[in-house]
């Protein structure tokens, strides 16, 4: 038998920053236990099964494996998210989305759609927020959908409507109060992709054509025929990519173009409103 206490010296040659968190993460994961309780307990003996399990997490994630895939989940504006190797891992920075999404002064019973959803995060932190909000969710990967519906009912936001589209293919002819999304915006030549985390999140997900700009580009472009006037869209995006979505914006007739900064003093998310005339 192994202690908590020794078992969590054995990540200590992982080589990245989050070296000892990410050790605390897999571990309570095999002990299905909280953070705290490693704390509590450090002499505690663990199972010979547990401990194995454990190893075996450890040698994956030497191997650059992300913890959330590894454990299954990440959490995402406290909702407790599943995701998968077809999935984006949600990031802290799409929280200003949500924020200035709940910020929009929209009608009691809006409809707000949710472009390239993922595990979902968006859609269902906007249902725990807004639960009178018509929320629908699409993207273009049916295995990502699953996961997305599987958060759902696990987080009992089974309201959200889920779609497979490409971008607005689905949905042509609806008008929504708020379109919002984080889609693809990274070059495929950005050698970020190379770095960490991100190897293992599918290209789809990730990469974008014309210097990482296409996606975003036909969002912009479809926008005006999917919204209500005074509606609003919202985009996230790469922090050098600021002025080039307030120019698209700008150009497809979008007025009170702004953009927001992240957590880190970046600017990540562009909208602007909607007028008909
Ligand atoms: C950057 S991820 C964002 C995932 C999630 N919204 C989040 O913030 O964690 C982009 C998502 O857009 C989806 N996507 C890519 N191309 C698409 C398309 N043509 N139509 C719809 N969704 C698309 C991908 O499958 C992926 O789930």
């Amino acid at each position: 038998m192994v202690t908590v206490q020794k078992l969590l010296r054995l990540g200590s040659d992982l080589q990245v920053d989050s070296a000892r968190r990410d050790t605390e993460i897999l571990l309570c994961h095999c002990l299905d236990k909280p953070r705290v309780w490693l704390y509590t307990w450090p002499e505690k003996e663990v199972s010979q099964d547990c401990a194995n399990a454990f190893k075996q997490l450890l040698v994956q994630r030497r191997k650059g494996i992300p913890v959330a895939y590894l454990t299954g989940q990440r959490e995402f504006w406290s909702l407790p998210l599943a995701v998968s190797d077809a999935t984006l891992i949600p990031r802290p920075e799409t929280e200003t989305l949500v924020e200035w999404a709940l910020e929009l002064a929209l009608p009691n019973a809006a409809s707000v759609l949710d472009l390239g959803t993922g595990s979902g995060a968006i859609a269902l932190a906007l249902a725990s927020e807004r639960p009178q909000w018509h929320l629908t969710a699409l993207d273009v990967s049916e295995e990502a959908l699953q996961v997305a519906r599987g958060n759902a009912v696990r987080t009992k936001m089974t309201s959200v409507h889920f779609v497979q589209s490409d971008w607005y293919q689905a949905v042509l002819g609806q008008r929504f109060n708020a379109l919002l999304g984080n889609p693809p915006y990274v070059d495929a030549d950005d050698p970020h992709l190379g770095l960490g985390d991100v190897r293992f999140e599918p290209r789809s997900a990730l990469v974008s054509s014309n210097r990482g700009l296409e996606d975003l580009g036909r969002l912009v472009i479809g926008a005006p025929d999917q919204l209500v006037d005074g509606g609003w869209l919202l985009l996230e995006h790469g922090f050098e990519q600021a002025k080039t979505v307030r120019a698209m914006l700008h150009d497809a007739g979008f007025s009170h173009v702004t953009t927001r900064l992240d957590m880190s003093g970046r600017q990540r998310v562009t909208g602007g409103c909607w007028h008909a005339d």
